[in-house]
């Protein structure tokens, strides 16, 4: 039977989370508590924290439909579209939302989204906004980029919208996870009749964790002096020691997985659920390589980790049957594939 929406609780029961220890507590959560459901206020807070998300001349180009498999009449064609390690994640998450971004809203809303700021005192002469510049210059100009454009612009726009939501749902207790429709292109937008003008842009699946809410530690990423340049393309940007510190402290930076008992939660999931334990592993050579690779900022467990599976599983071979394509779409995107294959024979 639907629950009856019980509305949220008043505000000042609801915990407040730093908004740096959010960002610091999300994770790709994979593992859904099935038998609970998310309340409509905490979905309705996620949404309501996408539609304040900034947006290009407020011409408000994201939209959602909330999915709930219990009562959704395209549900089974949903599942047809989502990828195949997603099909478990849908089915055990409490809500799937389908971000959508309108095109038309570049073309159709420019004038009224940029009058709404004007009106609300944003965009000012100041600045050198002026209403015939704007009406003869600036609006048509972007209104006649092309829909490719537009569509890259918008996307971007999207990403935006579906980040706030996330982070506004981490600190509600909830976990999210960004998961590709790529079984079936174009199986969404049929499923949903959606217009040509509308991009289905990512699917979301939200619940509450059965996981440990920390998924077992903080995902590793690329070096921060990897991924940030400073002034210049090229010369890398430092990161202080001190502010990692103070982040720690706040939460944004959080211990590296996988913490201790991480694959035994995971593989007692699997077998509760009667699924295969197995983790995916990578060949020797290509753990190794990971290992030594300077670019990724991998701290002891993750290494301890790999030493261990190094010393105690059997590991794949590397499929010589992708050799050729492997080398060829590296080659068709100018980078050197030689560190990545093992030596012929
Ligand atoms: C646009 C986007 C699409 C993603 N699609 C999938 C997906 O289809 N399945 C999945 O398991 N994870 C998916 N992820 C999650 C990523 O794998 C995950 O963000 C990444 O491994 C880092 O882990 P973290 O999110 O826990 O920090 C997606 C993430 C993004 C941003």
């Amino acid at each position: 039977m639907p629950q009856a929406d019980a509305g949220p609780p008043p505000a000042d029961q609801i915990p407040d989370v730093p908004l740096l220890k959010a960002l610091g507590d999300r994770r790709s959560i994979r593992y859904f508590d099935a038998d609970r459901r998310v309340e409509p206020w905490k979905i309705e807070t996620m949404l309501q924290a996408a539609r304040f998300a900034s947006c290009q001349g407020n011409i408000n180009c994201t939209e959602a439909i909330l999915v709930d498999k219990e009562t959704c009449e395209v549900w089974d064609e949903l599942e047809e579209c989502v990828s195949g390690f997603n099909v478990q994640i849908i089915n055990q998450a409490s809500h799937l939302i389908i971000w959508l971004t309108n095109l038309n809203a570049w073309y159709g809303r420019a004038v009224d989204g940029i009058s709404t700021v004007s009106l609300a005192g944003a965009t000012t002469k100041y600045h050198g906004w002026n209403y015939e510049f704007s009406m003869t210059q600036t609006i048509p100009r972007l209104m006649s980029f092309p829909p490719e454009r537009t569509e890259n612009l918008l996307r971007f726009e999207t990403g935006q919208a579906v980040a706030q939501a996330m982070a506004a749902g981490v600190s509600l207790g909830l976990g999210n996870i960004l998961i590709a429709f790529g079984r079936k292109p174009g199986g969404v937008e049929k499923a949903f009749g959606l217009p040509p003008h509308y991009r289905f842009t990512w699917g979301h699946a939200v619940g509450y964790p059965l996981e440990n809410p920390n998924a077992g530690g903080q995902r590793p990423r690329l070096k921060f002096e990897r991924l940030f340049h400073d002034n210049a393309f090229g010369t890398p940007l430092q990161s202080n020691p001190a502010t990692v510190e103070m982040l720690r402290e706040k939460g944004l930076i959080q211990e590296q997985a996988p913490l201790e008992g991480r694959i035994e939660e995971i593989v007692d999931i699997a077998e509760r659920h009667g699924r295969d334990p197995g983790m995916l592993f990578f060949p020797a050579r290509e753990i190794r390589r990971l290992m030594n690779d300077p670019d990724w900022d991998l701290g002891p467990r993750i290494r301890a980790y790999a030493e261990h599976v190094l010393q105690t599983e059997d590991l794949p071979d590397y499929p010589d049957e992708m050799r050729a394509t492997f080398q060829r779409l590296m080659e068709e995107h100018g980078i050197d594939a030689s560190k990545f294959l093992p030596d012929e024979g």
